[in-house]
């Protein structure tokens, strides 16, 4: 009797103590949703779910020794729910619903999924929806205009050149889908939805109590990092998907820039000027009038018939030069464009579904669009940089880069243009814009980087890019793109900047006195400088057509501020 008394008991037991054995990851389905959990450190967990199976195991963002990496967790079979454990983190699953609910070890919740549909696909697309508790608030998202705090906002994921923009136009030119949770008493999380699909995050806009996140494609993978304070987040977040290398010294100078120095005396004779009125500047950038016309990794002979003695020239007084090459390549047969000849030769300009090229107006006219997500098309474009490495330019400015389409109502190409995914960590095969509009940027301003380092290995290469997707900080500095001469977006620079540097991008500037629109009144200007010197890139640049700017105050103002920016400089 007591035998079977005793064996009964074990019957009880032992299934649990065989659930309790640890896994790497552990999958569970219900209504059609196929969901999978597992944790690349103990204190972050990934979801990741398919409508039926689970999406590929691939990331642009996050780096692949972490997205490979799994710790141990233990499983608990308690029912309704299963409970998984990190050595740091508590997962709790309703095997019904496939509701989420994370807490640390003392039993406190971090993130839970909202009451109601958790996770709900819908013509091809995702809403993941999660508890928004009255005192929770939402920093990070990139570039994005709008509060630092976030909550009660709402913002789109698809990266777009929006010239003059205003402090609430959305979207903008970065897609980084990443927030930092902070209540009230301090409590923080950060959440990363790793899709590169058009996307959105409506922080607490649509409902009163539920935030949501989701796209418009591809599968739900995202991200939940635990840390004690949001400066732990941004280091989780660093970890995934890698930190910002180190920039050049000089690049942490100040920097004149305008579109455009239209011959090199003009810009010798900023340098010259700057040094004269002996204003501290480290760099001078030439905007796409250096070059034939405007074919990106060209230059007008006439314009600036010694490119290589302007550098160095520079280079003696300590000045370095950046010039800019665009992605888009002039559609130009038989004219001796090295770039498209070669280009065309190695097949690597994305086309249209009918397998024509596809061709879009930008800055030379008709151009092609090398496919950067197959990786002979990133190696041929680091190729093109050899010319400019060698002569000495130090850093390298990649714009338009969302890509800028002109001529079309969605600024940018149809999203049926055609992508061949040939990248290591992913399968190879054939996609479109749709998928791959927002992570293209990242892998152009990669390309450059890779490129040049490659052909500088001893430098730290200097590449600024317009648009990008999260983890693009690997590889290049950014700047909030064509923003206005105005105080208000004066304000609006350090809120994005603070944003960014939140969300990766640590090396980020505004142009300073505003890129579009009037020129700022001396005022504005000298106080943009004042703020811009705490701006990680401080970089002074404007639109074509503005006539030089003068930058200092009143002239009692003048006489209290002192220094080198508070006299009438121009360039
Ligand atoms: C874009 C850039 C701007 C640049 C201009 C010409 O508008 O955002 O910075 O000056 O193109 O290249």
């Amino acid at each position: 009797m007591r035998l079977i008394s005793l064996l009964a008991t074990a019957a009880l037991i032992l299934p649990a103590m065989a659930a309790a054995k640890p896994v790497d990851r552990y999958v569970a389905s219900a209504g059609g949703v196929k969901l999978e959990i597992s944790a690349p450190r103990d204190d972050i967990i990934r979801v990741r779910a398919g409508d039926g199976a689970l999406p590929e195991d691939a990331s642009w963002a996050v780096l692949p020794e972490v997205r490979g990496k799994r710790v141990a967790m233990t499983v608990a079979d308690q029912g309704s729910t299963v409970e998984l454990r990190t050595a740091q983190l508590i997962v709790l699953l309703d095997q019904k619903t496939l509701a989420i609910t994370i807490k640390d070890l003392s039993g406190k919740t971090i993130l839970a999924d909202a009451a109601g549909t958790p996770i709900r696909f819908d013509n091809g697309g995702f809403r993941v929806r999660k508890a928004m508790p009255n005192d929770e608030h939402f920093f990070g998202l990139g570039d994005k205009t709008g509060p630092l705090d976030r909550r009660g906002g709402a913002c789109t994921f698809w990266n777009t050149d929006q010239f003059g923009y205003s402090p609430a136009t959305d979207p903008i030119y970065k897609s980084v889908p990443f927030v930092i949770g902070l209540d009230e008493a301090g409590g923080t999380y950060g959440l990363f939805m790793d899709n590169s699909w058009r996307g959105f995050m409506d922080l607490g806009k649509s409902e009163r109590a539920a935030f949501s996140f989701g796209a418009e494609g591809g599968g739900v993978d995202y991200y939940v990092m635990a840390g004690a304070n949001p400066k732990d987040i941004v280091q989780d977040y660093a970890y995934l998907t890698g930190p910002a290398p180190l920039t050049p010294r000089w690049a942490l100078g100040f920097q004149q820039s305008r579109w455009s120095y239209m011959t090199q005396v003009e810009a010798q004779g900023i340098a010259d000027r700057l040094r004269a009125d002996k204003i501290p500047a480290d760099v001078l950038w030439l905007d796409i009038d250096y070059q034939d016309r405007n074919r990106p990794f060209t230059v007008d002979k006439k314009a600036y018939p010694d490119l290589p003695g302007l550098v160095s020239k520079l280079d003696g007084m300590k000045m370095k030069l950046v010039v800019i090459t665009d992605l888009h390549i002039a559609n130009a047969p038989n004219q001796g464009y090295a770039p498209y000849d070669s280009g065309t030769a190695a097949d690597i300009f994305m086309k249209n579904p009918d397998g024509t090229p596809f061709v879009g107006p930008v800055w030379p006219g008709p151009a092609l669009f090398p496919d950067f997500t197959q990786t002979k098309a990133r190696t041929w474009w680091g190729e093109q940089y050899r010319d400019f490495v060698k002569m000495g330019v130090a850093g390298f400015w990649n714009d338009m880069n969302e890509p800028a389409v002109f001529n079309s109502p969605t600024k940018t190409m149809p999203i049926d243009v055609v992508n061949i995914i040939d990248s290591p960590g992913f399968a190879t095969r054939k996609t479109t814009q749709a998928e791959t509009h927002n992570i293209t940027r990242l892998l152009n301003s990669c390309a450059t980087f890779e490129g040049v380092k490659k052909l500088a290995p001893d430098k730290r290469p200097f590449v600024m890019t317009r648009a990008s997707y999260a983890g693009g900080q690997r590889c290049a500095a950014t700047w909030t793109g064509d923003n206005t001469s105005s105080w208000a977006h004066l304000s609006l620079s350090t809120t994005q900047l603070v944003s960014l540097g939140l969300s990766g991008f640590s090396y980020a500037g505004a142009d300073i006195g505003g890129f579009a629109g009037n020129a700022p009144s001396p005022e504005l200007l000298t106080r943009w400088i004042e703020v811009g010197a705490f701006n990680p890139i401080m970089r002074d640049h404007y639109q074509r057509g503005n006539p030089s700017r003068k930058s200092g105050c009143t002239a009692p103002r003048r006489k209290r501020s002192g220094g080198a920016i508070s006299r009438n400089a121009t360039a």
